[in-house]
C-alpha cells in the first residue's frame, strides 16, 4: 500500500522519483517524501497534506536550491501503519544525524524491543514510527566502519517482519542499498545514455508501473534479497552475502493503458473497459476438441483429477469473485468447495492435504493475507493455484499455477474489471475440472463457453443504459442506509454491489442472503428504508419475491436487478436497474455491472473521488 521509488544515475533523478511516486498513487497514501543525494550531502523534503501530498511534494521540489540536480534519491508514499500521518511520519526516515535514510513499506514486529535498546544506549528518537529503528541500526553499523550494504545486512538479521526497503547515506554518495521480506519490490537498469557516454540510471520501486517507459530490464527482488543500486550497476545477494541472479521480469504493461482515455476518472474509464477484460480473458482459452488451454496453470491434467476437495482464499471484491465460483465448481464438477476469507483461513487449522487445490483470488497478487493463506496450503502439501491480474506477482511465482485475467492495469481503488475478469477466469476453470472430474462432456463445455463469450456483448448492453441507472443513483442521494439482498449466485452480487457502495459513497449498505433476512435484519426495515434486490430469473427467482413482499409491506423503497422483459418483476419495485438474462451461473458478470455504476454515480453526485477512496490503499499489504 505504500509505494517506494528509488534512483541513480550520472544525472538529475528528481523527475524519475516524483513522476514514478505519481505512477504509484493508486496504492493509496497519506504523506509523501524524498531524500535527495548531490555532492554526498543528503536533502530531505516531506510532506502530509493527504491525497494532495504528492502534488505538494513537488512544490517543495521544485522551489529547493539545487534539488532538481541531486543524482541519487529515494522516495515514498505511505499509507500509515504505525503512527499518525503526520509529516515527521513521512518517510525518508533518517537516523540521529540525520546521515542515513531509510524508505520501508512492511511492518518491524520487534521495533518496540529495538527502540528501548536503540534509546538506552543514547539514540534520539524522531519519529513514532517502526521504520526508525532501521535507520539507526544502519547508523550504529556504520559506525563500525562497513559498507552501507554490511550496515543493511547485518541490520536485517535483528529485525522480525516484513519489508521492502531502500537506504542511502552520505558516506557513500551514488548508492541505494534495497532490500525485501514478503513486501514487494523490483529492481532495473535503464540503457546506457545517448552515445553510451553516460550510464544508464540503477531503479528500484514497489511495483512495476512505477518503472514503465524507463526500462525493460526489471527483475523482481526474492526474500531475503539485498540488492546494490549503483549507476550502470546492480548487485544481488542474499542475507548470507551469497551472489545470486535476480528473477528476470516479464513486463507487458504500458503506461498508456493506465491512464483515464476520456472517463473524468479511472473507475469510469475501468468499468466501461469490462467487456474488453472479459474477452482478453477468455481469448485462445478452448481448443477445438472442447478442452481447455490454460497454459500458466502448471498443474497436470492428472494432479487436478485427483483432487477431491477445493478451498478458496480471497478478499473483498476477490472473495466475492470466489463465492460465484463455489456455486460454479460445486454444480459443474460435483468437488466440495470452501471459500474462506483469507484472513481467517490460515488461523482456523484447516484440513488440507496433496489432494486438496487451493486457489487463490487477488487482482494485485500481493495481498498479505491471501499471500500468507496460500503460503499455509503450500506447507500442507496442497497444490495450489492463483487467479491473478498481475504477471510476475509475489503470488503467481509462489503458486504451483496462475491463471491469469488479462484486465490490464486496473488504478481505481474499488475492483471493477479485474472483479468481472476473475469471475470468468474461474469459471473457465470450473469448466475444465468439471471436464476432468468427468461431470461435463466437452459438448456442454463448449456451449457454456459460448455463452462466457456472449458476456462482453451482455455487460455492453447494460453500460449503455448507463444514464438510466445515473438518474435512479440520484434519487438516492439523501439515503445513508441501503440493504442489499440475493440468493445463490445472487447472493455475493448484492455483497459486491453493498461493498462498491459503502467504499466510495461511505454510506451503510450491508448486502445479505436474502433468506437470512427473517432472521435479523428485517427488525431494521420501515419507511425510508431502501433495498436493493437482485432479483433476476435464477431458479430462487420466486423465494426472492417473496423476500421482495416482505419488505416492501414493512415500507421499504424497492430496487430491483430484473431481466429485460420481466413485468412481473417491474411490478414490485420502486426502480428497476434492467439487465438482459443469460445462463444462471454466469448472471453474477451481468447483474452486478448495474451496481456498480449505481454506486460509482452515487459517490460522483456526492463529491466524492471514486478513484481515492478515504481510508481504502489499492494493495492491502500488511495482516
Ligand atoms: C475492492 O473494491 C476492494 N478495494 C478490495 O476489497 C479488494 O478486492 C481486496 O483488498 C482484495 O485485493 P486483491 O484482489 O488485490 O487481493
Amino acid at each position: 500500500m505504500c509505494g517506494i521509488i528509488g534512483a541513480t544515475g550520472q544525472s538529475a533523478v528528481t523527475e524519475i522519483l516524483l513522476d514514478g511516486l505519481a505512477r504509484l498513487e493508486y496504492r493509496g497514501y497519506d504523506s509523501a517524501g524524498v531524500v535527495l543525494q548531490s555532492d554526498g550531502d543528503l536533502w530531505r523534503a516531506r510532506v502530509a497534506t493527504g491525497t494532495r501530498s504528492l502534488e505538494d511534494l513537488r512544490k517543495v521540489v521544485d522551489g529547493a536550491p539545487h534539488a532538481g540536480e541531486a543524482l541519487t534519491g529515494i522516495g515514498h508514499t505511505r499509507w500509515v501503519t504505525h503512527g499518525h500521518p503526520t509529516e515527521g511520519n513521512a518517510h525518508p526516515i533518517m537516523d540521529c544525524s540525520g546521515r542515513v535514510a531509510v524508505v520501508h513499506n512492511g511492518i518491524i514486529e520487534n521495533w518496540r524491543a529495538l527502540t528501548a535498546r536503540l534509546v538506552s544506549d543514547g539514540h534520539v528518537r524522531n519519529s513514532d514510527t517502526d521504520t526508525e529503528v532501521l535507520a539507526h541500526l544502519v547508523e550504529e553499523e556504520l559506525a563500525t566502519g562497513v559498507s552501507l550494504v554490511e550496515a543493511v545486512r547485518a541490520t536485517l538479521r535483528e529485525v522480525n517482519g516484513t519489508f521492502a526497503l531502500a537506504v542511502v547515506c552520505e558516506g557513500e554518495p551514488g548508492t541505494i542499498v534495497a532490500a525485501r521480506r514478503v513486501s514487494p519490490l523490483v529492481i532495473g537498469l535503464a540503457e546506457a545514455g545517448a552515445g553510451g557516454e553516460e550510464l544508464g540510471e540503477a531503479l528500484l520501486a514497489s511495483d512495476i508501473p512505477a518503472l514503465i517507459g524507463r526500462t525493460r530490464r526489471l527483475w523482481a527482488l526474492e526474500d531475503d534479497q539485498i540488492a546494490e543500486l549503483r549507476p550502470g550497476s546492480v548487485r544481488v545477494t542474499t542475507l548470507a552475502g551469497k551472489e545470486v541472479e535476480p528473477s528476470v521480469l516479464n513486463v507487458s504493461r504500458d503506461l498508456e493503458a493506465a491512464e483515464k482515455g476520456g472517463h473524468p476518472d479511472f473507475m469510469g474509464k475501468e468499468i466501461h473497459e469490462q467487456p474488453r477484460a472479459i474477452s482478453d480473458t477468455l481469448l485462445d482459452r478452448l481448443l477445438p476438441d472442447g478442452t481447455f488451454a490454460l497454459d500458466e496453470l502448471r498443474i497436470s491434467d492428472e494432479d487436478l483429477a485427483r483432487v477431491d476437495k477445493v478451498f478458496i482464499v480471497a478478499c473483498g471484491s476477490s472473495y466475492h469473485a470466489g463465492l460465484v465460483a463455489k456455486y460454479a465448481i460445486e454444480h459443474w464438477s460435483r468437488l466440495p468447495t470452501e471459500i474462506d476469507i483469507a484472513s481467517e483461513f490460515r488461523y482456523r487449522d484447516p484440513v488440507l492435504d496433496e489432494r486438496t487445490l487451493v486457489i487463490g483470488v487477488s487482482q494485485s497478487g500481493e495481498t498479505i493475507d491471501t499471500l500468507q493463506a496460500m503460503r499455509e496450503a503450500r506447507q500442507w502439501s496442497a497444490k495450489v493455484l492463483v487467479i491473478s491480474n498481475v504477471v510476475d506477482s509475489s503470488m503467481a511465482r509462489e503458486s504451483d499455477g496462475v491463471l491469469y485475467t488479462r484486465a490490464g492495469p486496473e488504478v481505481g481503488v474499488a475492483s471493477t474489471k479485474t472483479h468481472l475478469a476473475q469471475i470468468v477466469a474461474l469459471e473457465v476453470l470450473a469448466l475444465h475440472l468439471a471436464q476432468l472430474h468427468r461431470r461435463m462432456p466437452p459438448a456442454d463445455a463448449r456451449m457454456l463457453f459460448a455463452s462466457l463469450e456472449g458476456l462482453p456483448g451482455l455487460v455492453k448492453e447494460v453500460l449503455d443504459r448507463e444514464e438510466q441507472v445515473e438518474k435512479v443513483a440520484r434519487k438516492f442521494l439523501d439515503t445513508r442506509d441501503f440493504f442489499f439482498l440475493g440468493r445463490h449466485v445472487g447472493y455475493p452480487v448484492a455483497l459486491e454491489g453493498a461493498l462498491k457502495l459503502k467504499e466510495i459513497s461511505y454510506v451503510r449498505a450491508e448486502g445479505y442472503p436474502a433468506g437470512e433476512l427473517k432472521h435479523g435484519p428485517i427488525a431494521l426495515i420501515e419507511p425510508g428504508a431502501v433495498v436493493v434486490g437482485v432479483a433476476t430469473r435464477t431458479r430462487l427467482w420466486e423465494k426472492m419475491m417473496g423476500n421482495v413482499a416482505e419488505v416492501k409491506s414493512r415500507g421499504a423503497t424497492v430496487v430491483l436487478v430484473a431481466n429485460d422483459g420481466d413485468h412481473d418483476t417491474a411490478e414490485q419495485a420502486d426502480e428497476v436497474l434492467w439487465v438482459p438474462s443469460t445462463d444462471p451461473l454466469l448472471a453474477p458478470v451481468v447483474d452486478v455491472v448495474p451496481l456498480q455504476l449505481f454506486a460509482y454515480h452515487l459517490a460522483r453526485a456526492r463529491g466524492h473521488d471514486v478513484d481515492r477512496p478515504r481510508n481504502l490503499a489499492k494493495t492491502v499489504t500488511v495482516e
